[in-house]
């Protein structure tokens, strides 16, 4: 039996005006899951409270077993630093650091080490040395991506990742993400605009007229 990383019940969430209600949503280990819909959806803000960054206006969250949002901040504090991958488009590198030293700032804080076989499959081992300002955005990309990864991650939230990447890079990307995810039991919850990568994933959602809906 494959256990579930994260169950979502009866959301719904307002900002200016409903964004959606009555979401429900789970994933399981080694599952992939992608999140289809249209700019101003609220496919950003759907993640954001998966991931514990924001409280919804009702409904429930469980991740890893745990009443997200009864919790206290420490304990929340505990899941994002040791449990969840984060994927945001904007990749909150250090630019006048090198490489290395941006990486190594997750896995210090997790206790994990470096692998050197995941800087080779992102093609970026021999950018360890160089400072981040010296990188294009392609490579300090995949830098924050095997940032995230490093930490291992139980549960990656990826919000856009390949969304400034070209094809060739953002299949890559892909490819180490979904690898990963079965070589460490873990899920991915992928928002995108571009069905191509979605049809990697294992399921696809889409986000529309207030719902999110399998198809
Ligand atoms: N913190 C916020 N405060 C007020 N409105 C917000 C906030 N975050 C997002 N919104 C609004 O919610 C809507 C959905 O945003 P978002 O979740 O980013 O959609 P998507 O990611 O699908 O493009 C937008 O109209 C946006 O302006
Ligand atoms: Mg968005």
């Amino acid at each position: 039996m494959q256990k579930t990383l994260l169950k979502a019940t009866n959301i719904a969430h307002a900002f200016d005006y409903p964004l959606f209600s009555d979401i429900n949503f789970s994933i399981q280990e080694q599952e992939s899951i992608a999140i289809l819909g249209r700019s101003g959806s609220g496919k950003s803000t759907l993640l954001h409270i998966f991931s514990s960054f924001i409280k919804p206006n009702s409904g429930e969250v469980e991740l890893l077993g745990e009443n997200l949002y009864s919790l206290k901040e420490d304990k929340i504090e505990d899941i994002r630093r040791n449990e969840l991958g984060i994927i945001f488009q904007a990749h909150y590198l250090f630019k006048g650091m090198k490489a290395i030293e941006n990486i190594e700032i997750a896995t210090l804080l997790s206790n994990q080490k470096i692998e050197d076989s995941l800087l080779e499959r992102l093609e970026i081992k021999e950018l360890m040395n160089q400072k981040i300002g010296e990188l294009s955005g392609g490579q300090q990309q995949r830098i924050s991506i095997a940032r995230v990864l490093s930490k291992k991650p139980t549960l990656i939230f990826a919000d856009e990742p390949t969304g400034n990447l070209d094809k060739e890079t953002a299949n890559l990307v892909m490819d180490v993400l979904l690898e990963y995810i079965q070589k460490h039991n873990a899920g991915m919850i992928l928002v995108t605009h571009d069905e191509e990568m979605a049809k990697l994933c294992n399921k696809n959602y889409r986000l529309e007229n207030q719902i999110l809906e399998e198809f």
